[in-house]
């Protein structure tokens, strides 16, 4: 049965338009959590634009599922993961001028010091997750680098509109799902993935994870955290 980690990022996103207190993100991941959630993400970005340390650390200790943190793959954010011990760190590429994480990681490009970071978290056990874009040379490179899961990056799936794209972007993860779990790998999926574009992802049967946090909080605002992951888990669970 496919798993859904909820990113409570956004609601952080909401609390920092006014720089004050509320909303409150762990507020949102406990609401996540009684709402059926298997998991909770978070990404700490070097510019903490909206989720700050000290929400990680609390998050540490309300969260009774399972902790992933995003991150990008630096020394000072390896000491932060190694302190907090999160259940999983992903590791992402990060620029600050993004509005969002735009491509995967680069693990081919950068096998030395990724496969370094994976050794010391994974002496700390943490488990390892590498996002990536859905390409077999990335895929083989985090297989090297020792990565336990491999989180595809779904996102020109999602942003895709003719039916042309959005047929091969999905054959493109199914394969890349079927290569990663031949490899050894675990497999997750995840970003621009929402309430209607979610449903194709299901038939991928080697994912075991989805990673689902702006539709979800968008959602939430309307209709309220509960209700929002309620129908996301009704979806996933069919
Ligand atoms: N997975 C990763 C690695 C991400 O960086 C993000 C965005 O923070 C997501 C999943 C969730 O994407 P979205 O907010 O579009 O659902």
């Amino acid at each position: 049965m496919m798993r859904l980690g909820v990113n409570i990022d956004h609601v952080a996103t909401v609390r920092e338009a006014r720089k004050g207190k509320l909303p409150d993100p762990v507020a949102g991941a406990i609401a996540a959590e009684m709402a059926g959630a298997d998991g909770i993400v978070c990404h700490l970005r070097e510019d903490r634009r909206h989720i700050k340390d000290k929400d990680l650390f609390l998050l540490k200790e309300i969260v009774k599922t399972h902790l992933n943190l995003e991150m990008a793959a630096t020394d000072g954010m390896v000491a932060i993961a190694t302190e907090v011990i999160p259940d999983m760190v992903t590791l992402v590429p990060e620029k600050r001028e993004e509005v969002t994480t735009e491509g995967g990681l680069d693990v081919e490009s950068n096998e030395n010091s990724i496969e370094e970071v994976t050794r010391k978290l994974h002496s700390h056990n943490i488990v390892v997750s590498l996002f990536i874009d859905p390409e077999i040379r990335q895929i083989k490179a985090a297989a090297k680098c020792e990565a336990d899961y491999v989180e595809l990056h779904t996102g020109l799936y999602a942003n895709a509109e003719d039916l042309g794209t959005i047929t091969d972007e999905l054959e493109k993860l199914r394969s890349m799902a079927i290569g990663a779990v031949k490899m050894d790998l675990g497999v997750s999926a995840g970003h621009g993935l929402d309430y209607h574009n979610v449903r194709d992802i299901l038939e991928i049967e080697q994912i075991e994870e989805l990673n689902i946090g702006h539709a979800i909080v968008a959602k939430a605002v309307m209709v309220g955290m509960d209700r929002a992951v309620r129908d996301m888990m009704d979806i996933i669970r069919r």
